[in-house]
This record gives structure tokens, sequence and C-alpha cells, in this order.
């Protein structure tokens, strides 16, 4: 009896807790095009088929649910884009899943890590005021304390503080932007004139000169990065927006032999000391590890080295001896700057036919390396087909034209292959769809919609 009490109330609590989460989470429909409107809404547009989406549910969830426990003004939906694909599209969605934040007019992808607490800063920061006043020392301290790289205008009404919301408005999607009086910023601050922005970063401050350093949103795009990086995948992703080079030392975070540790302060050193000289072209970093690195450039790079990279067409330099001294790194910088440096990969149309046969190259290795049993089967069973029918034709057709009808056959056995694709398979494939489109985006930033 009192199991069956304890059974029923468990039963009454999970369907608590479900219904919390249906009611966090809004399943959208056609009618959202026009309920939408007073709302500012985070929506995750996916569709039904897609691993990555699967995955991101439960996150999606927890979002939902801890956005409602905010109070958050913020409603959060997620919308089947197979079933809505019109007004999917009307709000630019090409992959899936794509997160976005809809204000108005306007619609802010989310492109950071899938956790939760990443969506939930992108979502507070998107939602709330474009610009942000600071009315104190005390909380141009604490803010200053909380970001590492930190945008103020200073200064009363001008056409500036326009521009500067203008840029906001854009930018937001990557960073906060604030406001202050210049009695509110720390003593060793001098502005050589007002209104002005000024970035505090890097143990220091930079301040914007609309004649060398052009336009505003420019300026902040480049100067949204630390000086030095800890840089990752997804960093280098997000690099890619500058147009800058970008200088890293690829080595191994645990390895403490002075081979390693020394090119990384060599790096830090340049980045802080060549400023001035270099941080307009260059962003620097280190990056743990050769894996990423080498399967971007399609290279074997050994670590510890430095390379360079040119996000804007994806050409990278290599040192043509050890870098082991700071000016050794900046003769280096000087090479590629004058040209003298040999540029390798690119984006040309050679470079892309490599990119195809190393991924598949890679596609294959990884399905053995998870699964040997599978992969031979994959491939094997093909193959042995091929080779038996191989053995048929030549065995029967003894005059001329072997040579065709095999390459015929060796063709069908592929197709049969893509066609009958294991899920793991399936799931490599969803990756590199969501991949180029990513780099799709890459140029197109910020999907501005309007209605
Ligand atoms: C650290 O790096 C050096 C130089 O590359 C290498 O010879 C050594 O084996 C590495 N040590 C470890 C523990 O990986
Ligand atoms: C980087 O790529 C861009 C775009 O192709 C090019 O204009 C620029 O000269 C390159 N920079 C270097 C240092 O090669």
């Amino acid at each position: 009896m009192a199991a069956a009490g304890r059974q029923l109330l468990w039963a009454a609590v999970s369907a608590l807790v479900l219904a919390s989460e249906a009611a966090a989470v809004a399943e959208l429909d056609d009618s959202f095009k026009e309920n939408r409107k007073d709302d500012i809404w985070l929506v995750d547009f996916y569709a039904p088929w897609c691993g990555h989406c699967k995955k991101l549910e439960p996150v999606w969830n927890e979002v939902g649910i801890e956005m409602k426990n905010m109070g958050s003004p913020v409603k959060v939906g997620k919308m089947d884009a197979t079933s809505y694909s019109s007004i999917a599209s009307e709000f630019g969605v090409r992959g899936y899943p794509t997160i976005k934040l809809l204000k108005g007019d306007l619609a802010y992808n989310y492109r950071g890590p899938r956790t939760k607490d990443d969506i939930i800063e992108f979502a507070n920061r998107v939602a709330g005021p474009l610009i942000r006043p600071l009315p104190s020392q005390l909380m141009f301290e604490h803010v200053q304390r909380r970001h590492r790289v930190l945008f103020v205008y200073v200064g009363g009404e001008s056409p500036l503080k326009e521009k500067y919301i203008e840029v906001a408005s854009e930018l937001i999607v990557y960073t906060y932007f604030f406001s202050a009086s210049e009695d509110v910023l720390p003593e060793y601050v001098t502005l050589p004139e007002l209104p002005a922005v000024v970035v505090f970063k890097d143990g220091s401050y930079f301040v914007y000169d609309e004649y060398e350093d052009g336009d505003l949103s420019s300026w902040i795009n480049r100067e949204r990065f630390q000086g030095y990086l800890n840089v990752d995948g997804f960093t280098l992703y997000e690099l890619g927006d500058t147009g800058k080079l970008v200088a890293i030392a690829v080595i191994d975070d645990k390895n403490s032999s002075v081979e390693h540790t020394r090119l990384k302060s060599i790096i830090q050193e340049v980045a802080k000391e060549y400023r001035d000289h270099f941080h307009r072209d260059f962003q620097f970093g280190h990056m743990d590890g050769n894996d990423y690195i080498n399967s971007l450039l399609m290279d074997e790079l050994t670590i510890p080295t430095v390379v360079v990279l040119n996000t804007s067409n994806q050409q990278y330099f290599l040192p043509d001896r050890h870098i082991e001294s700071i000016e050794d790194m900046v003769q280096f910088i000087n090479d590629i700057l004058d040209g003298t440096a040999e540029a390798q990969g690119g984006d040309g149309i050679l470079q892309r036919i490599k990119r195809i046969i190393y991924d598949a190259k890679s596609t294959v290795v990884s399905v053995f390396k998870s699964s040997p049993l599978l992969g031979c089967f994959l491939f094997g069973l093909p193959l042995g087909v091929i080779s038996i029918m191989c053995y048929g034709i030549c065995t029967a057709d003894t005059d001329g034209g072997t040579e065709e009808t095999m390459a015929t056959k060796k063709e069908t056995g592929d197709r049969e292959l893509t066609d009958e694709g294991s899920e793991e398979e399936q799931e490599e494939e969803n990756k590199d769809t969501e991949l180029s489109d990513g780099e799709q985006k890459q140029k197109n930033v910020l999907d501005k919609k309007k209605d």
C-alpha cells in the first residue's frame, strides 16, 4: 500500500517536473510570427533528426527553467525548423541547431559553446540595455574585475555616442558596452579629449582615434580580444572576423620543459612590448596540443612550434628556424609583413580538393578507430563484393573493355556505401554540414533581420 502511495507521489512529482519544463520552453509553431512582437525570445531552431539538436535539448530545458526562475523577461522557445521551414528561413536559419535571440526587428545569432551558462550569459547580455551606465567608481571597479576587455564611452551626448550605440546594437553579441563620466575612471587614465571611447584590457587602456583606427565598428571588432589569448578551435573561428593574422605558440601545456615554456613567454612578450607595431595586424596566443591545428592545416606540425595563420585566406606561415628569442619572433613577423616568408595552404581550388580527401580519410580512420568491426564491415563488404564481381567479369570477358566496366562497378559500390551509412557515419555527415555552415556564417557575423 505504502509502495503504491509512493509510486503515485513519484508519478505526480514527475508530472509536475515535466509540466514545469514544458512551460519553461515553449514549442513554437506558425502563430509565433504574429505573437512574438512584444516579447524578447530565445529560440532553438532544430531538426528532429539532427544529433547535435538532441544533445542540446536537455541543456535547452535547463536554460528555460533557469531563465524562468531568474524572472528573466526573455522567453525561451524551440521550433521544429523542418515543420515550419518558411518561418525558419525567414529568420535566416541555415543549419541545425540554430540559436537566435529575437528582439523587435533584430535577430542575433548565438555561436558560442552550447552550455547552459554561456547561453544564459548571451541572452542576458543581448536582451539587456545596449549601453550600461557606470554611475560610480565603485561600480567601475566592480565591472572591471569581471571583464577582461571593457569598452567604455566617456562624455555626454555627441555624434560619437550615437555611433557607439549603433555599433553596440550589432556587436552586443560579442561584448558589453558601458558608458561613464570622466570622474568615474581610475586616476591613471588621461584622455586627450572628450567624448572618447576607451577599451580597458591587458592591464592598460587604449583610446579610439578616428583618424588612425578607422571606423568605430572595425576598431571594436579588432580590440575585443585580449592581446594574448589561450587559443582553442572556437576562439580561432571567432578571430576570423577580425581579419588579423594569428600568431600562436603550439605547445603542450603540461610539458614544463624550457622549449615549451620559453616559446609561450616569447609570444607573450612580443604581444605586450610590440603592441604598437603589430596589434593592428596580429593577434597573439598559444594553443595546447597540435591535434586541432594539424587537422586545420592538414599538416604534421611537431610541438613546440610557432605558426602564423592568415584568417582571411587560410594561409599559414612557419618559421624557417627555431624561435629562441624575442628577436627571432620579431624577425619572423617582419618577414611575413614584407613578404619574404613563404605562405602555405590557402583557400584555392587545390586546397579545397585536398580538404575533401583529408576529411574523407579522417572519417574512415575515425570509424575504424571507434569500431574496427564496423569499419571492416562498412568498407570491407563493398570491396569484397567488388572483387568478386571483378573476378567474375575478368574471367567471363576476355576481350578488352574490362577497365571501363570495373570503373562503373566501383562507383556503384561507393554509392551503396553512403546510402547504407551507419548511425556514426550520419553523425559525421551532420557535423560536416554544420561546419561548412559555420564557415559561411563566419563571413556574415550578425544576421540583422528586418521584418
Ligand atoms: C617535453 O618536450 C620536450 C621537447 O619537445 C620532449 O623532448 C619531452 O619528451 C617532453 N616531455 C614530456 C613529459 O612530454
Ligand atoms: C592575408 O590574406 C589577405 C586576403 O587574401 C591578404 O590580402 C593579405 O595580404 C594576407 N596577409 C599576408 C601577410 O599574407
